[in-house]
Formats: C-alpha cells, sequence, structure tokens
C-alpha cells in the first residue's frame, strides 16, 4: 500500500510517499481503506519531535522524556504519521461483531499513528465508530482528535447549563471541538483567537469572540465559571481576576507550576486550577457521532490536499493560518482514476464561503 512516511525528525521535507507493507487484521481487528487523514498539533510535533526542547513542550518534564522515548530518542520509530481517519471497513477479523466490510467508519489512533496510509488496522474495542452520515469521509477525519480531547478535559469541570465558559485558543483542534461541547452542555461560549479565527469561532456557535492580539480578556471586567486555556498561554495568576469566585481555571497544556497550583487549589477551596489529560474513552467517539447526525456538531475544512503534496499540507499548517481543518485525502472513491493527485490549489475550500453558508444557515 501507500503510505506517507518520514525516517527521521525534521521539516515537512522529511514526509514522502512510499510503497509499505499492508497490514492484515487480527482476530479482533478491523482492516481500513483510509478515505482520509488530516494533519493536525500531534501531527506537527511528532514530525519534528528532535526539536521539540523541554521548554517548547508544554507539558512537564518528565511527559517530554516520556514523549521522546515513545515517539524515538534519535529517528522517527513509526514510520508513519497521522492520528485521526474516516474510511470504509474492508475486512474484519474472526472474533469481530461491531463491524463488517462496509462500514464507513471513523477513528482516533492517537499516539499509536499510522493514518498517512491507505490502509489501518484498528481493535474493534478502540476508538472506532460508525462515519455520521451527514459528514463526508473528509469531514469525519478531522473530528476524532479535538473532540475526544475537549470532551475528556471538559468531563473534568462538569459543565452546567447556562455556566459561562471562555475558551483560550478557540480556532485550533480541541478549541473549536470545546466551543461546540460546551455549547451542547447549555454553556454561554466566549472564543478567544487571534484575528483570522475569528470568523471560524463564531461559525461554530460562539456567543462572542475576543481577538487576543487586541484585548486582554483577563483585563475585561468579565467572568467565567470555566476558563478553559488550551495551549497554557495565561497565568492563573493573572487570570483569576476574570473568574468567579467559585469557578474552574481548566489547562490543557501545563507545567510543574499549574501542577502544584492544582495541588493548592484542591486544598484551599474557592477558584480551583484543573490540569487535566484526556483519557479519552471509546464510547465516546460514538456520542459525537450522535451530536453530529443531530446537528449540533460541525466540521469545517479549510484546505485539501493529495497524498502526494503532505509536506505542503504540513507547511500549510505550520504557518499558523488555518481557518478549519485541513485534510490529506488518501482516497476518493467519487473521483475519477487518476485525478486523487489533483492539487491542493483546485481542492482548496473557500473557508469564508463555508463560514458566510454556516452562518447563513443560522439566521
Ligand atoms: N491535556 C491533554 O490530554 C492534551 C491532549 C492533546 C493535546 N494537548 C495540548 O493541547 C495543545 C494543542 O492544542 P490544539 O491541538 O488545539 O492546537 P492547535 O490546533 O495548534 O491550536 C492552537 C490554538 O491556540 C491559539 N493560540 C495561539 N497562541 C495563542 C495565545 N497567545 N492566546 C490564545 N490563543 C492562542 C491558536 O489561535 P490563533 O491561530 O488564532 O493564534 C490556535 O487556535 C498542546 O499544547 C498539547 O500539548 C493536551
Amino acid at each position: 500500500m501507500k503510505a506517507i512516511i518520514y525516517s527521521e525528525y525534521g521539516s515537512p521535507d522529511v514526509l514522502h510517499l512510499a510503497e509499505v507493507s499492508k497490514p492484515a487484521p487480527q482476530d479482533n481487528e478491523v482492516l481500513i481503506r483510509v478515505h482520509a487523514t488530516s494533519v493536525n498539533f500531534g501531527d506537527l510535533m511528532a514530525r519534528d519531535f528532535k526539536n521539540i526542547t523541554p521548554r517548547k513542550f508544554n507539558m512537564p518534564l518528565l511527559f517530554w522524556l516520556g514523549a521522546r522515548l515513545g515517539f524515538g530518542f534519535t529517528r522517527p520509530k513509526n514510520p508513519i504519521l497521522g492520528n485521526e481517519f474516516a474510511g470504509m471497513v474492508e475486512a474484519v477479523g474472526a472474533q469481530v461483531t461491531r463491524f463488517k466490510p462496509g462500514d464507513a467508519v471513523f477513528g482516533y489512533r492517537a499516539q499509536n499513528m499510522g493514518a498517512y496510509a491507505e490502509y489501518v488496522c484498528m481493535p474493534e474495542i478502540g476508538m472506532l465508530a460508525l462515519k455520521p452520515a451527514p459528514m463526508t469521509f473528509e469531514e469525519a477525519a478531522t473530528v476524532p482528535y479535538g473532540a475526544l480531547t475537549a470532551l475528556a478535559l471538559l468531563r473534568k469541570v462538569n459543565l452546567r447549563p447556562g455556566q459561562k465558559v471562555l475558551i483560550n485558543g478557540a480556532s485550533g483542534g480541541i478549541g473549536a471541538a470545546a466551543v461546540q461541547l460546551a455549547k451542547h452542555y447549555g454553556a454561554e461560549v466566549t472564543g478567544v483567537c487571534s484575528t483570522p479565527g475569528l470568523d471560524f469561532v463564531k461559525a461554530l456557535g460562539a456567543d462572542m469572540v475576543i481577538d487576543y492580539t487586541k484585548e486582554d480578556f483577563t483585563r475585561s471586567g468579565e467572568t467565567y465559571d470555566v476558563i478553559f486555556d488550551i495551549l497554557g498561554k495565561t497565568s492563573f495568576g493573572r487570570g483569576r481576576k476574570a473568574l468567579k469566585p467559585n469557578g474552574c481555571y481548566l489547562y490543557a497544556s501545563f507545567k510543574m507550576k499549574q501542577l502544584l497550583q492544582m495541588l493548592w487549589t484542591k486544598v484551599a477551596g474557592g477558584q480551583k486550577v484543573i490540569c487535566a489529560l484526556s483519557g479519552e474513552r471509546p464510547d465516546d467517539l460514538a456520542f459525537i457521532g450522535e451530536l453530529i447526525e443531530a446537528g449540533q456538531y460541525k466540521a469545517i475544512i479549510d484546505r485539501r490536499y493529495p497524498m502526494t503534496q503532505a509536506a505542503e499540507a504540513h507547511r500549510y499548517v505550520e504557518q499558523g493560518h488555518k481557518k478549519g481543518s485541513v485534510v490529506i485525502t488518501v482516497w476518493n472513491p467519487d473521483t475519477p482514476h487518476g485525478s486523487q493527485t489533483m492539487s491542493a490549489q483546485a481542492q482548496t475550500t473557500s473557508v469564508l464561503e463555508t463560514v458566510r453558508t454556516l452562518q447563513g444557515a443560522k439566521s
């Protein structure tokens, strides 16, 4: 099968298309023909992990060490990136009962990666669920990472209807999902990102947006029940002014300092710091699928790239200006043979067009 592989850490240039062995499913596994995968934070980090110093890593030193050993100390252990995908079940192992050939599915491989390939095998009890009908394969392939992470983290703060939530980093993979999930739980949501992402975050359903390049939410005088800081860009010391007396400061990215603040605020009472790891559950993906079916969760694609242009896809995401998800189309059964390598330019969907359509549908 074809896969995008890398054998050394570095810039997007380390990615190239190669012929590798097609996996065969074990008795408890499902073989999936991948239609689409995505480029997200995890792919960029794993591709260039040698250059991610402990300082650049948004987690404590021990986590960095664990990740470095996991990904490979001097060169990548797993040559294929890609943590999320959507595709079609091609074959199932002898003991599989939940899926059958022909099922359209989407799934999450977390740090196991491997989805930048024509085929993947997944345990049937893994993070795998039927693809929601309203989404295309490309849209569904962009959902699992952000949705599963945001869902698991938001669970730690037990959101209730009417609560006010601020999401710092609302235009990214986790933030975009958190905006939609917080709305689903009945919260009033304020999304914070830079200027290019404002329309995108509004289109996801945020009640208010703040441009962090122009306004500091910690000085606005507004207070929130939950402040969810995805990249850990704000300190609890300053940010607590924007937190209600019993509010929670939820960090998806944190260092030792925030862990100590978590311990201290647990003992002291009042405002709390929560540093959480996602710990996704397989049932969560089916739940996200139900939200999509009910029209309560959407995917907005910024750009699509064919497998041959995976390096360009990484370069584009690395520039930091994406407004929505970036997809790598692995196989499109509706596309005539030979046009799987259509240029990214030709396949680029205008995200503003999508945003306008969604805004039109809302009003
Ligand atoms: N706790 C866990 O279990 C867990 C799991 C997975 C990942 N993570 C952590 O989550 C982070 C990645 O999140 P992601 O995938 O959502 O990243 P992402 O897709 O790269 O998005 C990052 C977002 O942060 C925004 N941002 C950048 N600088 C900012 C600032 N100064 N103030 C406010 N927002 C800012 C960006 O917005 P603009 O583009 O508008 O600047 C972008 O929307 C990593 O630090 C990773 O370690 C944690």
